[in-house]
């Protein structure tokens, strides 16, 4: 009876593998309910009524048609075509019971919009190992109950709002998708959440970027590194906030005068770039002793309204500063230097001289532009003493003897004008001058 049974089961699936498969690439298991194919695919659907479960590999076409599928098993639950080359999926128009789709190890680069509404029944869901870039924002998940991901191309660089919005039960391996590109090899929730504290937490009327996730050499910790740009503002005062981990601020073409808080609000202990090109500050020398001095990388006063630095203070900072001497730029030039004999040996001396590889712009440190002064044309860092010393004083000492020989010709002219009215006085009356009356 058995030896009958299953000589019946032998020719039925003789017959039915006939009906589905004209090649050899296809295979029927577990009792006629599972497909499996290499490489083609049935033409035939006869008898392919009671499949449930396809396994497609090696495919070889672009678009995956599930109504083409279903049109020959109609009771299909599980759909698996991997390691092929699809690139885009065309979602059903009839009903289905696809409960589990597996794409993983294809070529797409996008699902279609609500791809799971038009799978009312599935539970099982993977894209692992595709091209996609992002889903769509609030993706849609229906029944699913679990969505595997990871070893996509996600780009960071987009709004990554969609991935804060995944249910992480489901999206079980969220924790394992990285980013590609832009911040390469960091998860997709890391990131996310970064921008979305940064965004929240932005200074206002600015815009803020994430520009990097770096790990700290001390803790071990990650840690954001987040430009603020708020350039061309109209800004009359340093911004009261900035996102946390903010290491890079733009400030130029504003019109800033005082840079007071970058010593007295704590804030700024976490900067390490500021650009504040073309505003109108006028002095630093309140930041003498401040940690924004003894650390800053970049301090850009190029443009502003600056005609002395304090630069025994500057020197003592820089020479504290952790990041000196790869790291540290300054800018100070288009500025109204004043080039007196007082300012200008010692910042030569102690600035322009001692960190002229760290001033990105030296040739630009010049004197205030005065008419006839050959001294506003070349850098101050190549003025000589004599030409900031010297000639003022010889022209003062110029203008000294040119003052008395002024007030000794005029007095020469009253004492002779004098003697010309006395003696034209004693012949007319013959009375002497009084002094002479006091002559003894
Ligand atoms: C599937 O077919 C390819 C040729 O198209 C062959 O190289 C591969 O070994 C086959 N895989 C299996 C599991 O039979
Ligand atoms: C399909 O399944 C039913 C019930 O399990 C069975 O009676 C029938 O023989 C199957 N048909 C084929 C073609 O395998
Ligand atoms: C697909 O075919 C290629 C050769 O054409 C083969 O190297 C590869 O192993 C096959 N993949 C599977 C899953 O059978
Ligand atoms: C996430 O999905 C699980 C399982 O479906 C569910 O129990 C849970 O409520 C969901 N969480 C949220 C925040 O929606
Ligand atoms: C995530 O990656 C880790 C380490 O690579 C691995 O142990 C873990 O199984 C992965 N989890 C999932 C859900 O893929
Ligand atoms: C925003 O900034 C405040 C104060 O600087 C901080 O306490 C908070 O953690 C930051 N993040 C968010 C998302 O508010
Ligand atoms: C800052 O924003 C301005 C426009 O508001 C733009 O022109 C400038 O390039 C930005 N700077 C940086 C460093 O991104
Ligand atoms: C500052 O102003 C000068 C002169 O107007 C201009 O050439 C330069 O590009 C400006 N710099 C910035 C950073 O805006
Ligand atoms: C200073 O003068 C030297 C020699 O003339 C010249 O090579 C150098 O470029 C000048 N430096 C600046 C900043 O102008």
């Amino acid at each position: 009876m058995g030896f009958k049974s299953s000589n019946i089961c032998i020719l039925f699936l003789l017959i039915q593998i006939q009906a589905i498969s004209p090649s050899n690439n296809c295979r029927i298991l577990k009792g006629s309910s599972e497909l499996k194919c290499n490489g083609s695919y049935p033409k035939k659907s006869a008898g392919s009524s009671n499949i449930t479960e396809i396994y497609l590999t090696n495919v070889t076409w672009e678009y995956l048609e599930i109504d083409d599928i279903l049109n020959k098993f109609p009771n299909v639950e599980r759909i698996f075509v991997e390691y092929s080359d699809i690139t885009t999926i065309i979602v059903p128009t009839i009903s289905n019971k696809i409960k589990e789709l597996s794409l993983r190890y294809n070529q797409l680069k996008k699902l279609p919009q609500d791809f799971v509404k038009n799978f009312p029944n599935l539970e099982i869901l993977n894209i692992q190992n595709n091209l996609l870039t992002n889903l769509e924002d609030n993706f849609y998940m229906g029944k699913l109950q679990k969505l595997t991901i990871k070893n996509n191309p996600w780009i960071c660089a987009l709004d990554l709002s969609w991935a804060l919005h995944l249910n992480q039960t489901i999206v079980h391996d969220l924790k394992n998708a990285t980013c590609k590109e832009r911040f390469a090899g960091k998860n997709i929730l890391l990131i996310a959440n970064y921008k979305q504290e940064m965004y929240r937490n932005c200074t206002k009327s600015c815009a803020c970027s994430l520009e990097n996730v770096v790990q700290d050499l001390h803790t071990d910790q990650q840690h954001p590194i987040i430009m603020v740009n708020c350039s061309g503002r109209g800004l009359k005062d340093l911004p009261t906030q900035l996102p946390l981990y903010t290491r890079i601020l733009h400030l130029e073409r504003n019109e800033i005068t005082d840079l007071r808080p970058l010593k007295s609000n704590p804030m700024f202990e976490s900067l390490w770039d500021l650009y504040l090109d073309n505003n109108t500050v006028t002095s630093i020398s309140y930041l003498e002793g401040s940690h924004w001095l003894q650390n800053f990388r970049v301090f850009s006063l190029r443009g502003n309204q600056l005609q002395k630095v304090p630069s025994f203070a500057l020197d003592n900072a820089l020479m504290k500063n952790p990041n000196m001497p790869g790291a540290v730029v300054l800018y100070l030039g288009n500025n109204p230097w004043r080039c007196d004999c007082i300012f200008v040996p010692t910042f030569q001396e102690y600035v322009l001289q001692k960190y002229s590889n760290r001033i990105a712009d030296i040739s630009d440190v010049k004197c205030k532009y005065v008419e006839g002064d050959e001294n506003s044309w070349s850098a101050i860092i190549n003025l000589s003493r004599s030409s900031v010393c010297m000639v003022p004083s010889d022209f003062s000492l110029q203008e000294g003897l040119d003052l008395l020989n002024a007030v000794l010709a005029s007095l020469i002219i009253f004492i002779l004008g004098k003697l010309a009215y006395d003696y034209y006085h004693f012949k007319k009356s013959g009375r002497l001058p009084w002094i002479v009356t006091k002559i003894p």
